[in-house]
C-alpha cells in the first residue's frame, strides 16, 4: 500500500536521508559542465554535496567538505580552477585530492598534510550524465543501471549537448513531483491540447530493475477523442511534414515512413518507435528522461525536506551553437519549463496540499500508474536492509 504518509513524514524523510541518499547511484549533472580541465561542478543531494572536477580528463569526484574546519570547498556550483582552494584558511588543494599546502604548516602535528587527502567518491559518466554514488560496496554504475541504457541506446546521448539548465523551487515532496512524470494517464486531464497528437492510451510501460519505461505513441490522436476521420489538428501537423493524412490506414506508420524517408543520419540508430514516439525513462529514484529523436529533457527532483524539493530540469539537443549557458533558479510559469511540464509541477504542488489535508491515508494506483508502487517497493529495499545490498523490486 502506498500510504501518503511516505510524502509528508519526517520519519521516511530520516529513512531516505540515512539509507537511500547515502547508497544509490545518483544524477550529478551533465557532462558539458566537466568537458575541460580544471572545470568544477557541485552537486547536492540529500544531505551529501559533493565536489566533482575535471582532473587532466579524469572526473574526480570528493565531499565538498574542507578536511580542516568543513568550510565548503568550492563556493560556485560551477567553475573551473587551476587548483581547489579552500576560502576559510586557504588550504590548497591539487586536483586528485593531495592536499598542497597548509598556511603555517608547522603549528599542525606532523602528518596533517598528508592526512588531509580528499576522500574519493565514485562517479561515472553514462549517456553524457555524470552519476555519483557516496557507497564503495554499492553496485557498478552498469548494474545499477540495468536496462536503462538499452533504452537510451539509440539516441546516442554521450555526444549530445547541454542547452539550458533550471531549478525550480517547489513546495511538495520530491516524490509527488516525481509521480507526476511517471504515469500518462493524467495527459487528457491536464494537457488535453496534446490529445489530437499523442495517443496516451496506447501507452505502454515497461518495469525493468528499479528503473521504468514508458512509450507514448505520436502522431495518432488520444483513442479518448473518438469520431471519424483524422483530427484537424493531427492533419495541420502531418502535413506540414509533407504526409497526406487523409491517405493513411493509420497515421502514426505514414508519419513514421515519412520521417524514414527523410532520415538524417543522426537518426540511423533509433528504433521505429524511439523515432516517432516519446520515450520517458524513468531511472530510479529521481530521474526521468523525456526523450525525442532531436530534443531531450532531463528531469531531477531533489529532496529539500519533507515538503519541499528543488526541481531541475536539463534540456539537451543533439547540437548547441555558442556557449553553455549558467544553471538558474526560475519559477514554474518560466517559458523555458515549457506549458506542458509547467502543469505538471503545479499539480505536484496541489498533491502535497491533499496529502497534507488529512483527508487521505493511501494512494489508489491503476496499471497505468504502475511506475508510482514500483519506486516504493525500489524504496523498500534500501530501507529494509541497513547494511546488505538494496533488493531490487519485483515487476
Ligand atoms: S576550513 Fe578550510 S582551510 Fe580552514
Ligand atoms: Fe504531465
Amino acid at each position: 500500500m502506498t500510504t501518503v504518509a511516505r510524502y509528508t513524514s519526517a520519519a521516511q524523510h530520516a529513512l531516505e536521508q540515512d539509507r537511500l541518499w547515502p547508497r544509490v547511484w545518483w544524477l550529478a549533472g551533465h557532462h558539458d559542465r566537466l568537458r575541460e580541465e580544471g572545470d568544477t561542478l557541485v552537486a547536492s543531494m540529500g544531505r551529501a554535496a559533493i565536489l566533482i572536477v575535471n582532473d587532466g580528463g579524469t572526473l574526480r569526484a570528493f565531499h565538498n567538505v574542507c578536511p580542516h574546519r568543513g568550510h565548503p570547498l568550492c563556493a560556485a556550483d560551477t567553475g573551473r580552477v587551476k587548483q581547489l582552494i579552500c576560502p576559510y584558511h586557504r588550504w590548497r588543494f591539487a586536483l586528485d585530492g593531495r592536499c598542497e599546502a597548509i598556511p603555517d604548516e608547522a603549528s599542525f602535528s606532523s602528518g596533517a598534510r598528508e592526512r588531509a587527502t580528499l576522500g574519493a567518491v565514485r562517479v561515472a559518466v553514462r549517456a553524457g550524465l555524470v552519476w555519483v554514488c557516496l557507497n564503495q560496496q554499492a553496485p557498478s554504475i552498469d548494474t545499477f543501471l540495468g536496462p536503462v541504457l538499452d533504452w537510451l541506446g539509440g539516441y546516442g546521448l554521450d555526444d549530445w549537448a547541454l542547452d539550458s539548465e533550471v531549478t525550480v523551487p517547489l513546495a511538495a515532496n520530491w516524490k509527488a513531483s516525481t509521480d507526476v512524470h511517471n504515469e500518462a494517464y493524467h495527459l487528457h486531464a491536464l494537457h488535453p491540447e496534446a490529445m489530437p497528437l499523442v495517443d496516451d492510451t496506447g501507452a505502454e510501460v515497461d518495469l525493468d530493475g528499479w528503473h521504468a519505461r514508458i512509450r507514448v505513441p505520436m502522431g495518432r490522436s488520444s483513442g479518448r477523442l473518438g469520431g471519424d476521420g483524422v483530427h484537424p489538428r493531427l492533419k495541420a501537423f502531418l502535413e506540414a511534414q509533407g504526409v497526406r493524412a487523409d491517405d493513411a490506414d493509420d497515421t502514426r506508420d505514414a508519419y513514421l515512413e515519412a520521417l524514414r524517408r527523410d532520415a538524417k543520419p543522426a537518426w540511423s540508430k533509433l528504433s521505429d518507435s524511439q523515432l516517432v514516439d516519446n520515450h520517458m525513462v524513468y531511472v530510479f529514484p529521481n530521474v526521468q528522461l523525456n526523450l525525442h529523436r532531436d530534443h531531450a529533457m532531463v528531469f531531477r527532483h531533489r529532496p529539500e525536506g519533507p515538503r519541499r524539493c528543488s526541481f531541475d530540469q536539463l534540456n539537451l539537443i543533439r547540437d548547441r551553437k555558442g556557449p553553455l549557458p549558467a544553471p538558474r533558479t526560475t519559477t514554474a510559469d518560466d517559458p523555458i519549463i515549457g506549458p506542458v511540464t509547467t502543469a505538471d509541477l503545479r499539480t505536484a504542488e496541489a498533491l502535497q496540499r491533499g496529502y497534507e489535508s488529512g483527508g487521505l491515508a493511501s494512494l489508489t494506483l491503476s496499471r497505468q500508474e504502475a511506475i508510482i508502487e514500483h519506486m516504493h517497493r525500489g524504496l523498500d529495499g534500501f530501507f529494509d536492509t541497513a547494511t546488505t545490498g538494496p533488493a531490487q523490486p519485483q515487476k
